[in-house]
């Protein structure tokens, strides 16, 4: 990698979901309106960049992930011109704008499906995935969906199945057929006309499914109680290798568009692998996604040694030359603050911005936001009733703006309830000067001033017990990050002489170490060497 490192590298991507951001009309629901209002206060966080979930129209089988229009605005979330405007406004902050694209599946209402499924000689019957029952009029084969049964559901007037990776409402398309693969670039060239910025590409891991319909294996692995999706091995459904081809043309689109229109545009895939196969999604010569996302700190389990283990296993399978980055939370997990607790959750904040590569912050997370408590009468997410337990409405709730009606989000009942009584706001934390949000804003601003905490070198310094120490170090200037994974003290046991320049609990700055130093219960620090 060359001195010089791109706005994407050195900066960090708040994920926003638009639904839950700000409601600016009063219907219950975000919009994009909403989000241009709040674009100030983004801004001051100190990231780079904002990623939109879906805002393209959807009968919202899946909140957005079912579009049925590539090319325009949910009137919900608001219009075209409101795009603009929130394109215009994010610009002048100096934000750049990401957009989710959803290239798997489009939704049932799609008018290509809707021609597709009109007859089975329609010019778009090709264009998605159709096969005929089983001999005894059964599923085709064993394919299961994501969000729980059998992948195959069934269209009577044509009396074939169709196959949909997700909901019934998803239809798969048909990625070996070029007639598709051509009218998805066109839509990743529309929003590029419109001054977006770059992707995060959806669910690509489904994007092409076996040729011969093989049925994938069942896993031995399998427990009662897991994810009935997981109860396959999806050899057959997911990760095929004809997959890269398609990455690497959609890259190829944003760079023919980059190069003309100047500016380098970002591809991020949406990518839930380890190893060998998650990194084979930089491509060849790095030519598939700048980022497949790092999802390990979503799942991982909370332990500095293992955490510390799989840094150091994800630093030496990065490619050459390819960036890496992390992510602690998304609209489809817990959310950290109720994974590891509210007190750890500033230590994940440490961890998560003070890493080598690019970090993707999900709002609400910056206050330290957790998972709603969601009466089953007030579900909404279609896997809560698919797969019962595993719904993701809980890390999807309205951001928390302020102590006052519907916590400051919308004047009228939003589509998911905020918790009652005391709860996490920008309001309150804005006051505070030890909040978790002002934890944020210093991590922030010390990230964007110091290069080594972003682009600068990762060596592990000590890893003991609740310990995670590691060190950063890029242009002469060096810093050790220590972790304090636990609710004990813990010591330092390597010297490391310097001062403290950020605190998880935000009131030791200043502070000269040598030799030992003690962190409290669910602290982190950052020491500038040398003092
Ligand atoms: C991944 C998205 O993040 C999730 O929310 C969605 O349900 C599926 N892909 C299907 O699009």
């Amino acid at each position: 990698m060359s001195e010089e490192h791109l706005w994407w590298q050195k900066g960090v991507v708040y994920q926003i979901y638009p639904r839950s951001f700000a409601d600016s009309n009063g219907d219950g629901v975000g919009d994009l309106p909403g989000i241009t209002g709040k674009l100030e206060y983004v801004a001051s966080l100190g990231v780079d960049a904002v990623w939109l979930s879906p805002i393209f129209p959807s009968p919202m089988a899946d909140f957005g992930y079912d579009v049925s229009d590539y090319m325009d605005i949910h009137p919900m979330f608001g219009t075209l011109e409101d795009f603009d405007s929130l394109v215009e406004k994010a610009h002048s902050l100096g934000l750049k704008v990401l957009l989710d694209y959803v290239p798997n599946h489009t939704s049932d209402e799609h008018e290509w499906f809707v021609e597709s499924r009109s007859s089975r000689d329609n010019p778009k019957r090709e264009w998605y995935i159709w096969r005929d029952a089983a001999p005894d009029g059964g599923f085709p084969n064993n394919w299961l969906s994501e969000f729980g049964g059998a992948a195959w559901a069934w269209d009577e007037a044509t009396g074939q199945y169709y196959y949909r990776a997700y909901h019934e409402k998803q239809p798969d398309l048909n990625w070996r057929n070029p007639e598709v693969r051509e009218a998805m670039m066109d839509v990743l060239r529309f929003w590029m006309n419109r001054g977006v910025d770059g992707f995060r590409v959806d669910a690509v891991n489904h994007l092409v499914e076996d040729e011969s319909f093989r049925d994938d294996p069942p896993n031995p692995e399998w427990r009662e109680g897991d994810a009935p999706y997981l109860s396959r091995i999806p050899v057959h459904t997911s990760n095929l290798p004809e997959t890269h081809a398609e990455v690497a043309g959609m890259r190829r689109t944003l760079d023919a568009h980059g190069e003309a229109h100047g500016g380098e545009r970002l591809l991020i895939g949406e990518v839930y692998l380890s190893g060998d196969e998650l990194m084979a999604y930089y491509g060849e010569a790095n030519a598939g996604f700048h980022m497949p996302t790092n999802m390990e700190l979503v799942r991982a389990a909370w332990d500095a040694r293992k955490i510390s283990a799989y840094i150091e296993s994800y630093e030496a399978a990065l490619p050459e030359g390819a960036w890496p980055n992390w992510v602690v939370g998304n609209h489809d997990n817990g959310r950290i603050a109720s994974r590891v607790g509210v007190g750890q959750a500033r230590v994940a904040a440490m961890l998560l911005l003070t890493l080598r590569g690019t970090p993707t912050i999900y709002y609400g997370d910056e206050i330290g936001m957790t998972d709603g408590d969601i009466p089953p009468e007030l579900e909404r997410d279609p896997v809560a009733k698919s797969s019962p337990g595993f719904g993701r409405d809980p890390e999807r709730t309205p951001m928390q703006w302020s102590e006052g009606e519907n916590g400051g989000f919308s004047t009228a009942e939003p589509w998911l309830p905020v918790p009652d009584g005391n709860f996490a706001t920008v309001e309150s934390q804005e006051k505070d000067s030890r909040s978790m949000l002002a934890l944020y804003r210093n991590l922030l601003a010390l990230r964007r001033s110091e290069d080594a905490l972003s682009v600068g070198s990762y060596a592990p310094f000590e890893v003991r017990d609740d310990l995670l120490a590691f060190v950063r170090e890029h242009g002469g200037r060096r810093f050790l990050v220590a972790l304090n994974f636990g609710d004990g003290s813990v010591d330092l046991g390597t010297p490391f002489g310097g001062r403290i320049v950020l605190s998880t609990h935000l009131d030791r700055e200043g502070e000269d170490v040598s030799g030992s130093v003690s962190l409290r219960a669910n602290e982190g620090i950052v020491v500038e060497a040398g003092g």
